[in-house]
C-alpha cells in the first residue's frame, strides 16, 4: 500500500500543480476538507497555506501514516484524519473548500463523482469551493505502432488467441502518448463543473470530426483531461504537458488504417451507465477511404449465459452459499457479540467451508470492516 502512495508523491507534475493551487485557493482561517487525502500530503499543504483547520478523510489504513506525518511534521492542531468512507465520516463543521484527487485518467468514474457529489451535500458550506473547479476531457486520434502493438500482441505458442486479442481491441488502455502521436487537433468531449454537479452519472455522448494534419496511420483514439483546480493553474495529463500517473487513455482499433493529410475522421464517442461504472463505445469512420472500425467494452470481457439470466427483469433470485455466510455474519451483529464470538458461530454453523477459527475469522473481519459502525 505504502508504496502505491509514495509512487503518487513521485509525480512531481501532478504534486507541484496541487500545491501551487492550494497556497493560491486557500484563505486565511479557511476550513478544508482534503477528500481521499491518502498520506496528508494535500491536507499539510492547506495548513500551510494559511487554512484555520483541514480535516483529511481517507477510507483505508494509509490514515494512520498521515497521522504519524501530521504530528512530526507539529501540524496536529490544524489537521485531523479520520478513516472511513466520505458517506459514513461526519465532520464538526462545514468547509469553505474540498480538495480532491480521487481520480483516473478520464475522472469519468462514476464512484468517484459520486463521492464528490456526496461531499459537497454534506460538507461544503454554501458558498464553498471545490478543486477542482471543473475538468474538460479531451479526445484525438492517435499514431502509435509501438503502444499498438503492445495493446494487442499476445504471445500465441503455437496456440490461437485471436478471441483474446478481440477483447484487448474492445477495452480501453491506460498509455501515454507524444504529442507528436496526435493526428488532429484535439476536440472537448465534455466539460464537468464540479459545483454544479447533481448526478453520479456523467455520461459522454459525443459526436465530431477531425482533420488529419499528416498522413499516417491511426491506430485509436487517445483520451485525457485539463483539471482546473484555480484561476490560470490548470493540471493537464495531455500528450503535450508532463508525464502524470494517469498517462492517457488508450481506446485502440482494430485494423489501423491509413489516413492523408487533410481527410476527415469522424468520431462518435458514448458512455452508458452499466454494473455501477460505464460501457464506452467508440466508432470511427474515415469516408473519404470509406472505412469503418466500432468497439465496445460491452465486447471486452468473457459473457457467460448466466450473466445474462441474471440481468433478465424476470430473473427470481435466490441466495447462494456465500450470501448466506454474510447473512449470517450480519446477522450476528448486535452490538454486543464479540469478534471471536461470531467467527466461532460462523465456523460451527458452516463446518464445510471454514476448517478452523481462524478460517472463518479472515470472512468475519471482511465484512466488520466494510459493514461495521
Ligand atoms: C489517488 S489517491 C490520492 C491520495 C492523495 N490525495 C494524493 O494525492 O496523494 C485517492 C485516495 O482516495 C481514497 N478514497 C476514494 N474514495 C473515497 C471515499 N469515498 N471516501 C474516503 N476516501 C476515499 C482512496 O482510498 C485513496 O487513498
Amino acid at each position: 500500500m505504502i508504496k502505491y502512495y509514495l509512487g503518487l508523491l513521485k509525480d512531481i507534475q501532478r504534486i507541484e500543480t496541487f500545491r501551487e493551487a492550494i497556497s493560491k485557493s486557500v484563505r486565511s482561517g479557511d476550513v478544508v476538507l482534503d477528500l481521499g487525502a491518502g498520506l496528508g500530503t494535500f491536507s499539510f499543504f492547506a495548513a500551510k497555506a494559511g487554512a484555520g483547520k483541514v480535516y483529511g478523510i481517507d477510507k483505508k489504513d494509509i490514515v494512520e501514516m498521515a497521522k504519524e506525518l501530521c504530528k512530526i511534521n507539529n501540524l496536529q492542531e490544524k489537521v485531523i484524519f479520520y478513516k472511513g468512507y466520505s458517506d459514513k465520516i461526519n465532520l464538526p463543521e462545514k468547509v469553505d473548500l474540498i480538495i480532491t484527487e480521487m481520480l483516473w485518467s478520464l475522472f469519468i468514474s462514476k464512484t468517484t463523482m459520486n463521492s464528490i457529489k456526496g461531499a459537497k451535500e454534506k460538507f461544503l458550506k454554501e458558498n464553498g469551493r471545490i478543486m477542482p473547479e471543473s475538468v474538460k476531457i479531451y479526445l484525438a486520434p492517435v499514431s502509435n505502432q509501438k503502444v499498438y502493438n503492445d495493446v494487442v500482441s499476445v504471445n500465441e505458442y503455437g496456440i490461437d488467441f485471436t478471441p483474446a486479442r478481440k477483447m484487448m481491441i474492445n477495452n480501453f488502455h491506460q498509455k501515454l502518448f507524444k504529442k507528436e502521436d496526435l493526428l488532429s487537433e484535439p476536440k472537448i468531449v465534455r466539460e464537468i463543473n464540479l459545483m454544479n454537479i447533481n448526478s453520479d452519472e456523467l455520461p459522454i455522448d459525443w459526436r465530431g470530426s477531425f482533420r488529419s494534419l499528416y498522413s499516417g496511420i491511426i491506430h485509436g483514439l487517445a483520451g485525457w483531461m485539463d483539471l482546473k483546480l484555480a484561476d490560470d493553474i490548470i493540471l493537464s495529463n495531455s500528450p503535450s504537458s508532463k508525464p502524470t500517473v494517469w498517462e492517457n487513455i488508450f481506446l485502440p482499433i482494430d485494423k489501423p488504417f491509413n489516413v492523408s493529410e487533410g481527410d476527415t475522421i469522424d468520431v462518435a464517442l458514448k458512455t452508458i451507465p452499466f454494473e455501477g461504472d460505464y460501457e464506452w463505445n467508440w466508432d470511427i469512420v474515415l469516408q473519404e477511404k470509406g472505412e469503418s472500425r466500432s468497439h465496445s467494452t460491452f465486447k471486452g470481457f468473457p459473457v457467460s449465459k448466466d450473466f445474462f439470466r441474471k440481468k433478465s427483469l424476470d430473473f427470481i433470485p435466490d441466495i447462494s452459499p456465500e450470501g448466506e455466510i454474510i447473512k449470517t455474519i450480519l446477522e450476528l451483529f448486535n452490538g454486543k457479540r464479540k469478534v471471536r464470538d461470531i467467527a466461532e458461530e460462523i465456523q460451527k454453523r458452516f463446518p464445510h467451508q471454514f476448517k478452523d477459527i481462524k478460517d472463518a475469522l479472515g470472512r468475519v473481519e471482511r465484512v466488520i470492516e466494510r459493514y461495521s459502525k
